[in-house]
């Protein structure tokens, strides 16, 4: 068993807002975003338990056994076989139910830092305790926003044993408008609308769909990665949700996006496009427009694929 003076006793980290699904990838695509973070500063303390000593920015519950960062931590803590506790404090600049993987850069924040103030553990362990602290919102611990969140770029995840993580790097040309509606749809209600079978033909589109999206990827072409950001099984049954989305799609591709998806389990919606054709500031508009003409007010954020999760100035308190 580790104490507390083996290692660093103070650590902060950074991490970013993730897109999963990016149409047909449900539950296996994840995009890291470097348009927005969250924070989370812990210290070991030589208490039994994990404390919360204050949230900024936007509301998520303090009590340590509902908070995904607390949990994602006590789970390395198990895994460390660390004993005592820590205390925490958080910086909530993701909005929580916007499909932009709050939950996720919550728990990627709590398994990180404490893993880092415990010497460490393989990223995939990293995962899989942040898995957990996304159980705590979603009641599913899927990883398709806390692999990009942890490690940066595009990433594929097949969760069956073993565990495959596969990670791409960016490619420059690639643009990305994510815009987020002042509406909330949480995901656990996201999901439990979710078809528990779907028709062969659905499944042979959708899988075309995934195929052409990675092929697209790895070969730099928006365009066939726009084209496949079509998603016929599970955005299809969320529509009812988010009825405005096909309006959406219609008008970002009039304005030059290559394809448009739900971001997760939504509502934000996510944008592909090429910077050497378009600039996402037309896109951004258009979108934002469109969805205030179905009544709904909306901010657009023009990004590019983000880092993953990194250690930042330890010791500093927020
Ligand atoms: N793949 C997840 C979903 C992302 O669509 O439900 C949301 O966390």
């Amino acid at each position: 068993m580790m104490n507390t003076t083996d290692t660093n006793s103070k650590v902060k980290v950074r991490v970013p807002a993730t897109s999963a699904n990016l149409g047909a990838g449900f539950d296996v695509f994840g995009l890291a975003l470097d348009c927005l973070y969250d924070e989370v500063y812990m210290e070991l303390t030589t208490g039994k338990s994990i404390e919360i000593l204050g949230v900024e920015g936007y509301d998520v519950p303090e009590e340590p056994s509902e908070n995904c960062a607390a949990v994602a931590a006590s789970k390395v803590f198990e895994m460390k076989g660390y004993a005592h506790g820590a205390k925490m404090w958080m910086r909530k600049c993701i909005r929580p139910k916007s499909g932009l993987g709050s939950s996720a850069a919550s728990s990627v924040g709590g398994a990180l830092a404490a893993s880092k103030l415990l010497g460490g553990l393989s990223y995939e362990d990293i995962l899989l305790c942040a898995g957990e602290g996304e159980r705590v919102s979603s009641m599913s611990a899927h990883l398709d926003n806390v692999a990009p969140a942890l490690l940066g770029g595009f990433t594929i995840i097949r969760s069956y044993s073993p565990l495959d993580i596969v990670r791409l790097e960016a490619f420059s040309s690639m643009g990305i408008v994510v815009v987020l509606p002042e509406v909330e749809v949480s995901t656990k209600e996201a999901r439990a609308i979710l078809p528990e079978s779907a028709p062969v033909k659905d499944v042979v589109r959708n899988a075309g769909n995934a195929s052409a999206f990675v092929a697209g990827f790895i070969r730099e072409d928006i365009a066939l990665m726009g084209r496949a950001m079509v998603d016929a099984i599970f955005e299809k049954a969320r529509e009812p949700l988010m009825p405005w989305l096909s309006d959406i799609r219609k008008v970002a591709i009039g304005a030059g996006a290559s394809g448009l998806s739900l971001s997760g389990s939504g509502p934000s919606v996510i944008a592909l496009f090429d910077k050497r054709e378009h600039r996402g500031k037309e896109i951004s508009k258009a979108i934002t427009e469109a969805f205030l003409e179905n009544g709904i007010d909306s901010e657009g954020f023009i990004c590019s694929v983000g880092r993953g999760a990194m250690e930042i100035s330890e010791g500093a308190v927020i």
